[in-house]
C-alpha cells in the first residue's frame, strides 16, 4: 500500500506524518509492505528540508525528519492508493486535481484518530510558536495510530 500526505509547503505538517508513520510502520514490520512519502500543494520551498521547528519537535520525540520538499503532481494521482490532506484547504486542492477519477481514496489526516471531530484538520504551525508543532506532532500521532489499523484491515 502506497501513502502520500499532503500539505501545503511540505516542510512542516506533512514531514512530520510521514516521520511518524514511517517509524510506526517500521515498528509493526510493515515496512515491505506499506510506503510512504510526503509532497505539498505548493512548490515554494522544493527540495529543502522541513522546517528546522519540525525537525527539533520531531527530534525530542526520538524522530529524525529528512524528506525534501516536493510538489504533489497530476502524476503522483497514479503512483499511490492512499493521499491523506493535512487540512480542507489541502483537501479541496486533491480533489480538484483528481476531478472524476475514483482513485487514489483522498482523506483528511485526522479522520483517521476516532477521537476527533468530524472534518478536523492539522493547522498550519508554520507563522505561529513552538507550540502548534507539539500539537502537530500530537495530532499526527493519534491519526496514523488509526491510519496504521486501517492500513492493516486493508492488506487483510
Ligand atoms: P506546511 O506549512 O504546509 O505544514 O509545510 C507551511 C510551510 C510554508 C508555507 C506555508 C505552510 N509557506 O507559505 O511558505
Amino acid at each position: 500500500m502506497r501513502i502520500c500526505f499532503v500539505c501545503l509547503g511540505n516542510i512542516c505538517r506533512s514531514p512530520t506524518a510521514e516521520g511518524v508513520m514511517l517509524q510506526l510502520v517500521a515498528d509493526a514490520g510493515l515496512a515491505e509492505v506499506i510506503s510512504i512519502d510526503s509532497a505539498g500543494t505548493g512548490a515554494y520551498h522544493e527540495g529543502e528540508l522541513p522546517d528546522a521547528r519540525s525537525r527539533a519537535a520531531a527530534r525530542r520525540r526520538g524522530l529524525e525528519l529528512v524528506s525534501r520538499a516536493r510538489q504533489f503532481t497530476k502524476a503522483d494521482l497514479d503512483r499511490f492508493e492512499l493521499v491523506i490532506a493535512m487540512d480542507q484547504r489541502n483537501l479541496r486542492h486533491l480533489q480538484t486535481l483528481a476531478g472524476t477519477r475514483t482513485a487514489p481514496a483522498i482523506r483528511l489526516l485526522r479522520s483517521f484518530d476516532p477521537t476527533a471531530p468530524s472534518g478536523a484538520e492539522v493547522p498550519d504551525p508554520w507563522a505561529g510558536g513552538e507550540a502548534g508543532f507539539e500539537e502537530v506532532l500530537d495530532q499526527c500521532e493519534r491519526a496514523c495510530a488509526g491510519l496504521l489499523a486501517y492500513a492493516r484491515e486493508q492488506l487483510g
